[in-house]
């Protein structure tokens, strides 16, 4: 006997698994989109599974700062995390800044071409310093966390994402409303009867 395979799991859940790799300056509105995301999927009837930065730093990457190496492994971390998830036939969705290319060409290139989706969550860094709903852009500015993306580390937006959301100029219902058109229109929804 050989376990399910990830064809046979995802026929069972009659979906196509795939990982929406929400990427983004912190602030810009990764989480809020990833999880009324996943709240339309799985109401849809998708079952999914969602991967937040925010989360994830707390378990799986809790011995992680936030060097550029560090950074790179609480990607690799979650990417490998999202795979699993594919595998076992689920829609995965991912909040992270993931703030260089090469780090999310390196978990692109662990999926299927089709099974990755890259959602740039874009929105200019001053509207984010405004927002700050966690008062970390004010901490950083007054020296007080070192390493912030966007003040003194980098954040490289993507060249060619799948979508790309303007969260400044578009609200957040809008914004789920081109991703789940973006899965129907490339199939990833329905399949049901
Ligand atoms: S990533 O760069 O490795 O992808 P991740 O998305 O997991 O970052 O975590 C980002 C979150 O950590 C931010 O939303 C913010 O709440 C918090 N944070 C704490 N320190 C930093 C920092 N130096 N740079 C960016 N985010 C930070």
């Amino acid at each position: 006997m050989t376990p399910p395979t990830q064809n046979e799991r995802s026929q069972q859940k009659q979906q196509r698994p795939c990982v929406l790799w929400f990427t983004g300056l912190s602030g810009a509105g990764k989480s809020t989109l990833a999880t009324l995301t996943e709240r339309a999927l799985f109401t849809y009837g998708c079952h999914t599974f969602s991967l937040d930065g925010d989360k994830v730093r707390t378990t799986l990457c809790k011995d992680l700062g936030f060097s550029i190496a560090d950074r790179q492994e609480n990607i690799r971390r979650i990417g490998a995390a999202a795979k699993l998830c594919t595998e076992a036939g689920l829609m995965v969705l991912t909040a992270t800044i993931s703030p260089l290319r090469e780090m999310r060409d390196g978990v692109r290139h662990m999926f299927a071409p089709e099974e990755f989706i890259e959602v740039f969550v874009d929105a200019p860094l001053d509207v984010c310093e405004t927002r700050d709903p966690k008062g970390l852009y004010r901490r950083a500015r007054a020296g007080e966390i070192a390493d912030f993306t966007g003040i003194d580390s980098a954040y490289e937006p993507p060249l060619n994402p799948e979508i790309h959301l303007h969260t400044d100029q578009m609200p957040p219902e809008d914004c789920v409303a081109v991703i789940t058109r973006y899965l129907c229109d490339q199939g990833y929804l329905g399949l049901r009867e």
